[in-house]
């Protein structure tokens, strides 16, 4: 078991993760721990774009006062100022750094997504997270400061006292253990400041468009070092993800609401305009629960997203990776209706830190999807997600260089023990709790909730954990194994949260309590103390 010391780790590769490294590597050298190859990311696989305001007949106030409307009343308006304030400094950043965004006559092309009132969706066609993770990995790459190291998955925060006796406000983050896959030995990486950006934890639910690296590996960290994390309940279901066999986790972007489709159900009606005024460009809460109703209503398996009275050569050309694959999947959105189902999608819960990307414990920084910042309140605003991890990635890494200049990591080097555990034996208890984890969610804790469905699902994931445990700590660990344990810590702590908002707000909605009550309208915190 090796001792790595650094300047800064980070963990995560998407959006969040790569801009602070490539900030970070300026003053020193960084460690950057990702599960897979490092452009295995949320980002990656993001289509819509990212909003700024750019364009003129936009402001600043309209952006803040959409998101502050979709937010449902638990945004932190000072949190959604200074990001969106922020937007345009960042995109002349990315690029500056390589992203090239989709241009018509030398100016950006713009889209427009559920809940915006102007068009501001900065994009490249519609691969605009792909496009910058390309942009950011080869300057991440370039970069000599910069040590990748794939294949290893963080197991869990190093630590100066144990978290069951030492408050994290008294507390020291000295590093990351993690797993090198490749020899299943749990290396310790130690640094004065580490940065959690690995992102969301979409496979807590058996239907995500999320990749499958997304277990909520950096949450699940941080609540066993004691640290609160906020609003879990608040869950974010795409509308719009393809309902295909061979299709796992493709999502059907908003943007192409935006330019003009249609949803349609049972015997091709369009049915949104019984759900909203907005119809197809309502927030995506509603959007998602229109879609969940027309299904159970009428036992139909998905709806359609219908593209075909726009020209053909605009959609090839506006959505050329999206055409590709459905025309693949024997799909051609120029004259079929497009299979869609809900799925999950995005966290706007998560660690909480501070308009620095710091938390609450010492030398431990989260950005992006894992953190919860207040910018998404209740709900989150279209393209606001990679908007929200470039700032924090551009605050975080000024506050950690600010914060412990030039600190070598404290405390003793902490080495991993294994004690007893030997090999697994039983790897079917993995894949079955793997499996019944997810259902239940999807089931009992998904678009519409009720207090029984919920106090079903807590109760079977007191058993569930239970065995999880047990089996964690007999066995060696495998990255199957900790990703199991992270999505079990994860499912009982969205339960918790969800079962202490007697409301519906936003994206969390149940049928015992339809309307928001002003008792709720605050956000809710769980730790594990
Ligand atoms: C999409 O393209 O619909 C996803 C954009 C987002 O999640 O903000």
């Amino acid at each position: 078991m090796a001792i790595f010391k650094f300047d800064f780790i980070v963990v995560g590769s998407g959006a969040a993760g790569l801009l602070a490294a490539h900030k970070l590597a300026g003053t020193g050298r960084v460690a950057v721990i990702t599960k897979r190859s490092p452009e295995i990311s949320n980002t990656d696989l993001a289509q819509g774009g990212i909003a700024a305001v750019t364009a003129p007949g936009d402001n600043f106030d309209l952006h803040i006062a959409d998101t502050l409307r979709t937010g449902a009343g638990l945004s932190d308006p000072r949190v959604v100022n200074l990001v969106i304030s922020e937007a345009p400094a960042r995109i002349r950043e990315l690029v500056a750094l390589g992203t090239r965004f989709s241009l018509r006559q030398g100016a950006y092309e713009l889209g427009l997504e559920g809940g915006h009132s102007r068009r501001r969706i900065l994009h490249a066609a519609d691969a605009t997270g792909h496009e910058i993770e390309r942009a950011l990995l080869e300057t991440c790459k370039a970069d000599r400061n910069i040590t990748f190291f794939p294949f290893y998955s963080a197991v869990d925060l190093i630590l100066k006292g144990r978290p069951a006796r030492v408050r994290p406000k008294k507390n020291v983050c000295l590093g990351v253990y993690a797993l090198e896959e490749a020899t299943g030995r749990v290396h310790s990486f130690l640094a004065p400041a580490v940065v959690l950006a690995s992102g969301g934890a979409g496979k807590v639910y058996r239907y995500t468009s999320n990749p499958d690296v997304t277990t909520g590996d950096g949450m699940a960290m941080a609540y066993r070092a004691g640290l609160r994390l906020v609003n879990m309940e608040f869950v974010q279901f795409h509308p719009t993800c393809l309902y295909h066999p061979q299709a796992k986790s493709f999502l059907i972007s908003e943007a192409l609401r935006g330019e003009g489709g249609i949803l349609r159900g049972e015997g091709g009606k369009a049915f949104m305009k019984n759900y909203s005024r907005y119809r197809e460009l309502a927030p995506r809460d509603i959007v998602a629960r229109a879609i969940d109703s027309e299904l159970k209503r009428t036992g139909a398996d998905c709806v359609h997203l219908d593209m075909t009275r726009l020209k053909a050569a605009f959609l090839r050309k506006r959505f050329p990776t999206i055409y590709a694959k459905c025309l693949r999947l024997g799909i051609d959105i120029t004259r079929d209706p497009i299979p869609v189902v809900p799925a999950a999608h995005f966290f706007c819960g998560g660690v909480r830190s501070d308009e620095h990307g710091r938390t609450a414990l010492p030398g431990l920084y989260a950005i992006g999807e894992v953190a919860h910042t207040g910018l998404h309140g209740a709900n989150r605003l279209a393209s606001n997600s990679l908007l929200e991890a470039c700032v924090f990635a551009h605050r975080a890494a000024e506050a950690a260089g600010r914060d412990r200049p030039g600190l070598p990591a404290a405390g003793k080097p902490a080495r991993w023990t294994t004690g007893n555990a030997r090999p697994s034996d039983e790897a079917v208890i993995m894949t079955h709790n793997w499996d019944e984890i997810r259902t239940l969610m999807w089931n009992y804790v998904g678009i519409v909730r009720s207090d029984k469905r919920l106090a079903r699902a807590s109760a079977r994931m007191k058993v569930i954990s239970e065995e999880i445990v047990k089996y964690y700590w007999d066995f060696l660990p495998t990255r199957d194994l900790l990703e199991l344990r992270n999505i079990a810590c994860l499912a009982g702590v969205i339960i918790r949260s969800a079962r202490s908002r007697k409301e519906s707000r936003g994206l969390h909605y149940t049928v015992d309590y339809p309307k928001p009550s002003a008792k709720f309208l605050r956000p809710t915190a769980v730790d594990r103390y």
